[in-house]
């Protein structure tokens, strides 16, 4: 095969993995990266494709760990190739898939199907696997099959596992095996049919409300489970200022627990919901002034080690419905500029604070062969544009889905380019 090679000239590279940020070259070939450097173009790379990157940042592709792709099943509302399209609009390069899909992704079969179809897509994508079989919550699945087939992670993500023994088992069974145990925190029996979280907001427009305390009860509980065994927990998508502070206790004392929150769960409150628009809607939900704030100070100081989307796309059809609407709400194309506009404009944390979250952390926590640009890795990039404003429009989405909680926002950061294995899978400059 002949020798393919890129270099990405004189953009400002912000790669946290080796303590890198300072204009220079990234020179790829058959689409790993063969190394960086500061100054000229180098002797023997004339025939290189030379992307002119002046003005321009780049960082590691950005690693997502939380999104549905809705495949197999429910490819009505996304599939792995317009899931991945989206992720590349995003900057995004690697996606962890969630296994809520039809079948659930409970099988070596399923997990090599979606590992199959997503060779041809626009990004790398890493499944999860059920944590039980059939997301029911009475039996472990055969997390040995699951694993040699490629999952990453196992996960009931959409529902708890109701069952503290079984989390336990999962628990200690994954630690021996390598697997990263990922858990959506929520009591069933205290969401009784809630719809947004339960304040003034539900009490206002006289719907069911999802009180704090579902979260915050089983963040606690599966703390407790990881503290009493030595075993690792991953936190998905922490909304509560409640599991904040269990998540910062937790880490104080030492205990292996890790966890994401979204961009909505700081930029956004449930205040939002008073427009009755279910691409308000998500679970966990929008919650008080006072939740965003303690997201905001935990993503600041480290508390919340890393932020994922929870792409989650319905059809408009069955968005359409404030009260009866599925919930979730899509976010791959919206979280890097999201961030820039909240986090890092306005000082709270800095932009290599942001790649470090949205790259080498989350990569780190899964495990997984990305967020970094050091020689020999695959050449996902991402070049992207800090101070470009552009204003969310959902019929312009790469997504087969129009659900985002962003539409009509104008946000200050652009991703203009994004590289996957040395392969251009996005350019808008
Ligand atoms: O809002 C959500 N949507 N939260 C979940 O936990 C599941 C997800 C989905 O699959 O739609
Ligand atoms: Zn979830």
């Amino acid at each position: 095969m002949a020798t393919t090679q890129m270099v990405i000239q004189g953009a400002h590279i912000v790669d946290p993995s080796q303590h890198w940020d300072d204009v220079g070259n990234i020179y790829i070939e058959n689409g790993v990266v063969h190394h960086l450097s500061c100054g000229e173009l180098e002797a023997g790379w004339e025939n290189a494709q030379i992307v002119k990157a002046q003005g321009l940042y780049a960082a590691p592709g950005f690693v997502d760990i939380h999104v549905h792709l809705r495949d197999p099943g429910f490819t009505y509302k996304e599939d792995i190739f317009t899931g991945s399209r989206a992720a590349a609009a995003g900057g995004v390069t690697s996606v962890v898939c969630m296994p809520n899909t039809k079948p659930v992704v409970d099988t070596p079969e399923v997990v090599s199907y979606i590992i199959d179809k997503a060779s041809k897509a626009d990004c790398h994508v890493y499944p999860v696997a059920t944590i039980t079989k059939g997301m029911k919550g009475e039996e472990l699945s055969d997390f040995d099959a699951l694993k040699a087939a490629g999952a990453v992670a196992v996960s009931d993500d959409g529902r708890p596992v109701a069952n503290a023994r079984l989390m336990q088992q999962a628990m200690e069974l994954c630690m021996d095996k390598g697997i990263v145990v990922a858990s959506h925190c929520e009591d069933l029996n205290i969401i009784h049919g809630g719809i947004i979280h339960k304040g003034a907001v539900s009490q206002k427009l006289g719907v069911p409300g999802m009180d704090r305390s579902s979260e915050d009860s089983v963040t606690a509980r599966e703390i407790a489970l990881a503290a009493a065994t030595g075993t690792k927990i991953h936190i998905c998508h922490v909304s509560t200022k409640g599991s904040v502070e269990w998540i910062r206790d937790a880490k104080a004392r030492g205990v292996k627990v890790t966890a994401e929150t979204a961009p909505h769960y700081f930029m956004m409150t449930d205040q939002l919901l008073l427009k009755e628009d279910a691409d308000y809607r998500m679970n966990p939900p929008l919650r008080e002034e006072a939740d965003r704030m303690a997201i905001l100070e935990a993503v600041r100081d480290g508390v919340i080690d890393v932020i994922a989307t929870d792409h989650a796309p319905h059809s408009p059809e069955e968005k359409a419905d404030f009260r009866k609407a599925p919930n979730g709400i899509v976010g791959l194309e919206t979280s890097f500029a999201a961030c820039m506009t909240s986090l890092v404009h306005p000082g709270i944390i800095s932009l290599y604070g942001l790649v470090e979250r949205m790259s080498t952390l989350p990569a780190k926590i899964m495990q997984l062969p990305a967020g970094t640009l050091k020689p020999g890795a695959a050449a996902d990039v991402v070049l992207f544009d800090p101070q470009e404003s552009w204003t969310v429009d959902p019929q312009a989405l790469r997504s087969k889905a129009r659900n985002t909680p962003f539409k009509g926002m104008t946000l200050k950061g652009r991703v203009k380019m994004t590289v996957l294995s040395g392969r251009t899978v996005f350019d808008i400059r």
